[in-house]
């Protein structure tokens, strides 16, 4: 709507996790890194904590794209509001398992496990690795579907593991597995997101803005500051605040976007 009126080629601040605008904040980077750290060297597995809105989702969908697919057989899941049998049967499908119980009545984790076992040898014997990937971790309160996660962890050879399993989720997942004593000690990479300092708010505004294919400025100076503070330096809201702005500023016909109109921008998403 905005995006001729701005130089743009696409909207620059849409909250979709598009690895295409993926802003490397040294936090990010070393998020990134450690994630590929562990699947690449077949850790069992990794965690991924950080606040609402930081880019926990987008972290994990760059991973995802920065994997080779002949190489790597992963789960991505997306929503695990699950019963532990139906989580369990997820990993499987999603694995490219095929002939699943399907009534009720057949549901048997046994019978699921031993499918999940044989994907993840037949996998090994064809030089391919297994992840599995659950987003969202920390909505799993079942007791059951954490014993579950440890079992399916407890895949492996005596020097590797048969599969490593990356969760990604908002802080109380660290308590939830902290809780977890056996869990806990499986996880052989943990890092974290927090929000963005100012510098790294202007950055990421005006990367978003050149991946949309705008290189000049549109955000005078001194309005980063009023955004890091509207938005405290969270990604989710840095796109809320600066989309209405780019908005707002279009339907005023101005050419550049100044701190009084971010002030008000702000105060219509506050209230
Ligand atoms: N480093 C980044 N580079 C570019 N965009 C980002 C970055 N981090 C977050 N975003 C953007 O912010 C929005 C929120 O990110 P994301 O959905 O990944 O957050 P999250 O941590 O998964 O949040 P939640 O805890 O609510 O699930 C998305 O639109 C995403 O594109
Ligand atoms: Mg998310």
């Amino acid at each position: 709507m905005y995006e001729e009126h701005w130089g743009l080629s696409e909207k620059p601040f849409e909250n979709t996790p598009d690895p295409r605008f993926f802003y490397l904040s040294p936090q990010h980077e070393e998020g990134l890194s450690r994630l590929f750290y562990a699947v690449t060297e077949g850790k069992g597995a990794a965690m991924l904590t950080g606040i609402f809105g930081c880019g926990k989702t987008l972290l994990g969908r760059t991973l995802l794209k920065e994997l080779d697919r002949d190489i790597y057989k992963i789960a991505f899941i997306t929503n695990p509001y699950l019963t532990y049998e139906e989580l369990l049967m997820y990993i499987v499908y999603k694995l490219g398992g095929k002939d699943l119980p399907t009534r009720k009545s057949e549901v048997l984790v046994n019978v699921i496990l031993e499918r999940l076992n044989e994907i993840l040898e037949n996998n090994m014997r064809d030089g391919k690795k297994t992840v599995v990937i659950i987003d969202e971790s920390h909505v799993i309160n079942d007791s059951r579907v954490w014993e579950e996660l440890r079992l399916i962890l407890n895949f492996q050879l005596e020097d590797r593991f048969l599969l490593t399993l990356l969760l990604l989720g908002q802080p109380e997942l660290k308590e939830l597995i902290d809780a977890n004593k056996q869990f806990v000690q499986r996880i052989a990479v943990k890092c974290y997101l927090g929000s963005l300092s100012e510098k790294e708010t202007r950055e990421y505004i005006s990367h978003r803005l050149a991946v949309a294919g705008r290189v000049q400025p549109i955000f005078i100076d001194e309005t980063y500051k009023v955004i890091y503070k509207k938005s405290g330096g969270i990604p989710r809201r840095i796109n809320h605040i600066c989309d209405l702005a780019l908005f707002s500023g279009f339907g005023k016909g101005v050419s550049m976007i100044d701190e009084g109109l971010i002030k008000d921008v702000a105060s219509d998403l506050e209230g």
